[in-house]
């Protein structure tokens, strides 16, 4: 039985197979619409999420299979105290996959350790977001050909944000990959991955203004400043609104350069630079989808 909790838990051979399995679901969804009757994914959300836990939702109803889950962990028995450890336990019972968000980091690694069905981290506090990351490279892989030999501005909440944490982590493995951490001082990226960068002799920098590299990137990675990850308001406010994509900022980026954002987006890309052909987040939800299915399928052993 496989888990995914790190993006490192697949190699970049597997991941290629699960991109190309993705791939054949976009063209041919009919194909795949039986593989998973009879089979049941669990969401078990315990903090907000509308593309990672409804994709999921899409992705095992698309592949034939039924959903179950909760959505609030105010609405479990969270709320009465009960722990991550005994409720997997308990929907290993009702499930044949789970996928989990929890604000706590290691909560899916707990999980998956007490588990008799595979378990997904759909994001652990500000640790991992492994399926996000999928995303991200299928969308990358899709639209830009290669998933290797460019330069990634990552911009905003570096320090807190997941997403962010497992792209890097995950694009580490492929050759000629330089990054442009771009965030205020507050918000910068964790020295563990710096010091995991330097270690690899992979190049990066770091720099707070947006407009200075702009012109540099291939693919801009933009993120939300996470008002949940904050312990003060007043840093929050002071912080919101430092970065805005908008149109005239696009002007001094490549013609090819992609716009690339987990969502939600908050401020942070004004809703003009939508009509940008280069603006690719919303086409990236949809792989989301794909890759959702694709995952599923791998994980049940379904894929061959
Ligand atoms: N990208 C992402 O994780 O979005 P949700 O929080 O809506 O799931």
């Amino acid at each position: 039985m496989r888990h995914l909790i790190s993006p490192l838990d697949f190699t970049t051979e597997e991941l290629d197979r699960l991109f190309d399995l993705a791939a054949s679901i976009e063209r041919e969804p009919g194909r795949y619409a039986h593989v998973c009757e009879g089979r049941i994914l669990a969401t078990c959300f315990y903090e907000p999420s509308t593309r990672t836990r409804l994709s999921f939702e899409s992705a095992m109803i698309r592949l034939g299979g039924r959903v179950l889950g909760f959505s609030d962990a105010g609405s479990s028995s969270a709320a009465k105290g009960e722990s991550v450890a005994d409720t997997i336990q308990v929907i290993s019972c009702y499930a044949d996959i789970c996928a989990m968000r929890h604000p706590k980091e290691g909560a899916a690694t707990v999980a998956a350790g007490k588990s008799r069905i595979p378990v997904i981290n759909a994001g652990d506090g500000g640790h991992h977001h492994p399926t996000q990351t999928l995303t991200d490279l299928l969308t990358i892989r899709n639209l830009k050909g290669r998933l290797e030999h460019f330069t990634i501005g990552l911009c905003g909440d570096l320090k807190f944000g997941r997403t962010v944490h497992s792209l890097i982590h995950a694009l580490v493995r492929y050759p000629g990959i330089r990054f442009l951490f771009i965030s205020p001082e507050e918000l910068r990226i964790p020295d563990y991955i710096t010091e995991m960068l330097r270690e690899k002799d992979i190049p990066f920098e770091e720099v707070i203004r947006l407009d200075d590299v702009l012109p540099q990137l291939d693919l801009l990675y933009m993120t939300r400043v996470q008002k949940e990850r904050f312990f003060n308001e007043e840093d929050y406010v002071r912080l919101k609104d430092f970065y805005i994509l908008t149109p005239e900022k696009m002007k001094l980026a490549r013609e090819d350069m992609l716009v690339l954002h987990p969502l939600p987006r908050v401020n942070e890309i004004d809703v003009e630079v939508d009509h940008d052909p280069r603006a690719a987040y919303f086409r990236q939800a949809q792989y989301g989808v794909y890759v959702r299915m694709a995952l599923i399928m791998t994980l049940l052993g379904l894929a061959d």
